[in-house]
């Protein structure tokens, strides 16, 4: 799916066009009425001053996320709280986000933006914010407005005109890789499995000039990559590895590695998972969506890096050829591990495309996305991702991009005390660790497959679905991780 929004750029009219919005600024004195844009002033005179008794009779002070609508003879009004002012970036864009909800609350199909600033951050941002809230995934709908939801047509006029596009432009390759990670998020896992997940990566190659490289099970098995297999081979459902590829940078220039778990669905092997609420593990494959959303949003525009992209697609099932607690497995790195509990698989599958990232491609740097652990949920809420690394430069490069984009995330420790609760009577390690710590745990597992080279993961467990609906992200996948990741290659990554 993609937008519902419709947008275009037009220069400023002589005088407004109706339906139109315009923005309100809040004075800051609660005893003063909000101040009008300059376009909301010539709104409220073509309307014989109808905005100036409105904002009098009612209590809207211009608020950010507030709206007021003014019925005049030549149409509607809406006028747009813009708080005191807002900055280009986050600001701005949920602005964005607000001006689509303000459509849909006005039932409006078609309406003018009028901007009075020339600022191409900020129209762009605001066209960027009001395009990704306006995301719906109605594919399985097959009747009523769910099934053909509302397409509307937003034109934003400023003194830019048309030339806004060419800033919205970048913002539109930003948006399409966040829809396609939103997209793989919300199919299900009949529809969308290791091998379909895989062939929708190949797409990309047309799309947007990505090199792809599917692996099959026979492919991974001769690499050695048993560790992965070991939680597919449950499943009727075969593994694949997809290698997405984007050479924007200069030739030899070491790549940056994303790295992402693709759990197709997780029902957590024969250490089985309740029934209340399996169906959300078929957004188990976050990671992944992630990872292939940032590539489609880095080749779109073009970014000037060489950057790879991996993931790992399984299916995690019970069954009689399915891993048992207990199972000794050798790793692609030679390392064994102890499988005690078959729920923890997504650390299994990442140990080894992060094993296959250093002996094929000598990485820079290598930075994992991951649904991993319910206990990231538990430390850090839906507020914020957990950022575990071995580097502090990365670290805070990651901690950068995600105050940059609005997708947070918040370092978590690693340290021996905790690698050490891994040891195994059997194997070089166990797959968990005790009760508690289990994303730091789950972090150091990974770090023992990272052989020394800058490293960050990202556990999104809390992240790659929400409940409730933020101003430019709807409820449901949110396709976290792509806007922070391309921000991060860049901020120079
Ligand atoms: N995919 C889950 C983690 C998860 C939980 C993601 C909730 C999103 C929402 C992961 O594979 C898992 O099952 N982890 C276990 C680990 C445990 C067995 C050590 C968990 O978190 O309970
Ligand atoms: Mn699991
Ligand atoms: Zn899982």
């Amino acid at each position: 799916m993609t937008s519902t929004l419709d947008l275009s750029f037009a220069p400023q009219p002589t005088k407004p066009a109706f339906p139109m919005l315009a923005f309100a600024f809040a004075s800051g004195d609660d005893k003063k009425p909000p101040i009008l844009s300059e376009s909301a002033i010539q709104a409220d005179a073509a309307c014989g001053g109808a905005i100036t008794q409105a904002i009098k009779d009612t209590e809207f002070k211009a608020s950010a996320g507030s709206s007021l609508t003014v019925r005049c003879a030549d149409g509607a009004v809406v006028i747009i709280g813009a708080g005191k002012a807002f900055t280009p970036g986050k600001e701005a864009e949920d602005i964005g986000g607000h001006i689509t909800a303000a459509l849909a609350k006005n039932s409006l199909i078609k309406a003018t933006l009028m901007i009075d600033s020339d600022d191409a951050a900020i129209i762009s941002g605001i066209g960027l914010g009001a395009v990704l809230a306006a995301y719906k995934f109605s594919h399985y709908f097959t009747k009523g407005d769910k099934a053909k939801p509302k397409q509307r047509k937003l034109t934003i006029t400023s003194p830019l005109g048309r030339k806004a596009l060419t800033a919205f432009k970048a913002e539109k390759e930003l948006a399409e890789g966040v829809f396609l990670a939103r997209d793989l998020v919300y199919e299900p896992a009949n529809m969308l499995y290791p091998e379909s997940f895989a062939k929708r990566c190949k797409m990309l190659e047309n799309e947007c000039g990505l090199k792809v490289e599917v692996l099959d099970e026979k492919a991974m098995k001769k690499e050695g990559m048993d560790l992965l297999l070991s939680v597919g081979q449950g499943s009727t459902k075969k593994s694949q590895m997809v290698i997405m590829r984007w050479d924007g940078g200069k030739k030899g220039e070491k790549p940056l590695a994303l790295i992402g778990k693709g759990v197709c669905f997780d029902t957590g092997g024969i250490s089985i998972k309740p029934a209340g609420g399996m169906e959300d593990m078929k957004w188990d494959m976050g990671g992944a969506a992630a990872v292939t959303g940032a590539m489609r949003s880095i080749a779109g525009r073009k970014l000037k890096r060489n950057v790879i992209g991996l993931i790992g697609l399984v299916e995690n099932m019970p069954d009689g050829n399915a891993t048992r607690p207990g199972d000794v497995v050798k790793s692609m790195s030679g390392q064994t591990v102890e499988i005690i509990n078959t729920d923890a698989e997504g650390r299994l599958v990442l140990a080894d495309v992060l094993t296959y990232t250093l002996r094929h491609f000598e990485p820079e740097k290598m930075v994992n996305l991951a649904t991993l652990t319910g206990a990231i949920i538990v430390s850090l809420g839906k507020e914020h991702a957990g950022l575990f690394s071995n580097d502090d430069d990365l670290s805070g490069a990651i901690t950068a991009a995600g105050l940059d984009t609005g997708e947070k995330a918040w370092r978590m420790p690693l340290g021996k005390d905790y690698d050490d609760l891994l040891k195994s009577h059997i194997a070089d390690m166990k797959n968990i660790g005790g009760r508690w710590a289990g994303s730091i745990t789950a972090a150091c597992f990974l770090e023992r497959f990272v052989e020394g080279v800058p490293w960050a993961h990202i556990d999104i467990a809390g992240m790659a679905w929400a409940d409730k609906s933020r101003p430019t992200v709807p409820s449901g996948g949110t396709g976290y991780g792509v806007r922070l990741l391309t921000r991060f290659v860049e901020n120079g990554a």
